[in-house]
């Protein structure tokens, strides 16, 4: 059934908007339509967290809640879901949530600017786990920033946590939500707002059917790049095609050799996927944006922006990744270093869109991938670096290397690939090889790094690989 209401659960009920405006944010409705003000707005670019709420949704018949950056999230994402905001989490006796009682115990607020996006960033964890180790505690407040109370005291509220047991009036609906959720799950979106649309297929058939109508729209996956166009730059996006209700694209297949990631799978599940075949890859992603951004973000999408400094690409790149594109008639597969044209071009044509990624699996090889930012979380990279080398009998067999942000994509180091392939693995060889940086690669300078900076540290990371798989160890400043 195709519809041009939106519909999601707010307060135990669902909530209906007929053809809201595609480009509204889930923040502006909160705070103006909702006239709900304990959500805030900082930089409105997804980078503070003071905008955080949660939505609760169905997977395999279980509700899971994810954070997300209300303020770069279209109101149309929302269908389907269960819209959770700061001012819900009291009980209807008018007592603090857990978590609240928490913050206010541990001193976890001064101003209070940003308190509501670190509980709803909390919410979302105390609700998807059941132990709150200081890992999960430091990836679940990524995303949020405190300009005054300091990280500890709240981190101390989170830990409290671990001592209370899940009974909130959350838990208590539970069965109510579910039911509710399933009731609304089934409508297909298409909104006319004026001069804009917005289409939500939910299969590939009907997918196809809309670009071939409306070819010059935008697709959306995760909407972290697409919505600063509205967000920041203040302009209109005219019509939109959200990929996120595609069931044939929120697949994972793996067997022995390869994982081949659908479009619709987020950068945080993929994130938990790719951990068991290549641990650097997971320790990248957990460094890339923070828990909001990773729960509706997308490896395509990521893709196909083809930043120069996007995290997976020079990841993907030294794997051997490819891509499968679909077009109007098939469904082409390209190796991904043949993908990317110049700065932000790509060789996907009017229409086209990333269906999938495929990742070959080498376990005999070294995998290695490097991120240097000026913050550890929530940070663009300035370079980012990945190797994978197959060595047999202290020899290279193949090396694979990639950098982003060293050149207008992210690309092969393919000089450095050369005179390391068939040569022996030695200190020597990787010393002769960082002069070679040169030759691949002509970094620019950019309020990140200066060109220069960028060509030592390309050098450095190359050369802390060569020490951490002859020592078999990595080698950290604070070890
Ligand atoms: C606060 C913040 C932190 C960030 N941190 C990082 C970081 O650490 N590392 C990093 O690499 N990036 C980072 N980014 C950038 C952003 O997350 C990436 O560009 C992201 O990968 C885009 O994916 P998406 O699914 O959100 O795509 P969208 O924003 O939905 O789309 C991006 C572009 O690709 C197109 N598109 C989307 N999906 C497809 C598809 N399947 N086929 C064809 N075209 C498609 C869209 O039309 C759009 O032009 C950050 C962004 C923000 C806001
Ligand atoms: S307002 Fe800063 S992340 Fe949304
Ligand atoms: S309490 Fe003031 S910004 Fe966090």
């Amino acid at each position: 059934m195709v519809s041009n209401t939106i519909q999601f659960i707010y307060n135990n009920q669902i909530c209906s908007i007929e053809n809201p405006d595609p480009n509204k944010t889930v923040l502006d409705y909160v705070r103006n339509d909702l006239k709900k003000n304990g959500t805030k707005e900082g930089c409105a670019e997804g980078g503070c967290g003071a905008c955080t709420v949660v939505l609760g949704e169905l997977k395999n018949s279980k509700l899971v809640y994810k954070s997300i950056n209300s303020c770069i999230s279209f109101l149309p994402s929302v269908n389907g879901k269960h819209l959770i905001l700061v001012e819900d989490l009291m009980s209807k006796k008018n007592e603090l949530h857990p978590i609240q009682e928490a913050m206010v115990k541990f001193h976890g607020s001064q101003c209070g600017f940003c308190t509501p996006g670190f509980i709803m960033s909390l919410f979302a964890m105390y609700k998807n786990f059941k132990k709150f180790d200081d890992e999960i505690i430091e990836e679940t407040l990524s995303g949020n920033l405190c300009r005054c109370t300091g990280y500890r005291p709240i981190i101390d509220a989170a830990k409290s946590l671990n001592k209370k047991k899940d009974n909130d009036h959350f838990k208590k609906d539970q069965t109510k939500i579910i039911n509710l959720l399933k009731k609304i799950n089934n409508n297909e979106v298409e909104i006319f707002h004026k001069n804009k649309k917005y289409f939500s297929p939910k299969s590939l058939n009907n997918l196809k059917k809309i670009i071939k109508k409306n070819p010059h729209s935008y697709f959306l996956s995760g909407g972290t790049d697409l919505s600063l166009g509205v967000t920041k730059l203040r302009g209109e996006i005219k019509s939109i095609i959200s990929l996120n209700s595609v069931k044939e694209l929120k697949f994972v297949k793996k067997n022995k050799n390869y994982i081949e990631v659908g479009a619709g799978v987020s950068l945080y599940d993929f994130q938990n996927i790719i951990k068991s075949y290549y641990l650097d890859f997971y320790n990248i992603l957990k460094r890339y944006g923070s828990v909001q951004i990773r729960n509706v973000g997308t490896v395509s999408g990521n893709i196909a922006t083809a930043s120069p400094i996007g995290d997976t690409l020079p990841l993907l790149l030294s794997l051997d990744a490819v891509i499968k594109i679909q077009t109007k008639n098939t469904l082409k597969i390209i190796p991904l270093d043949q993908f990317f044209i110049s700065y932000r071009k790509t060789k996907l044509k009017k229409g086209d869109f990333v269906y999938s990624v495929k990742i070959p699996i080498n376990k005999k090889n070294f995998f290695k991938a490097y991120k240097i930012s000026k913050r550890f979380d929530d940070d663009i990279s300035t370079v980012c670096a990945s190797f994978n080398l197959l060595i047999k009998n202290n020899k290279i067999v193949k090396a694979k290397i990639a950098y982003g942000g060293m050149s207008e994509i992210p690309k092969r180091a393919t000089s450095i690939e050369k005179i390391l392939d068939n040569s022996i693995f030695s200190k020597e060889l990787f010393l002769k090889a960082q002069n070679l940086i040169k030759d691949d690669f002509s970094p620019i300078d950019d309020m990140r790094a200066s060109k220069n900076y960028r060509i030592e540290i390309a050098k450095n990371l190359l050369m802390k690989f060569f020490y951490e798989i002859s020592k078999k160890k990595n080698i950290r400043i604070n070890q």
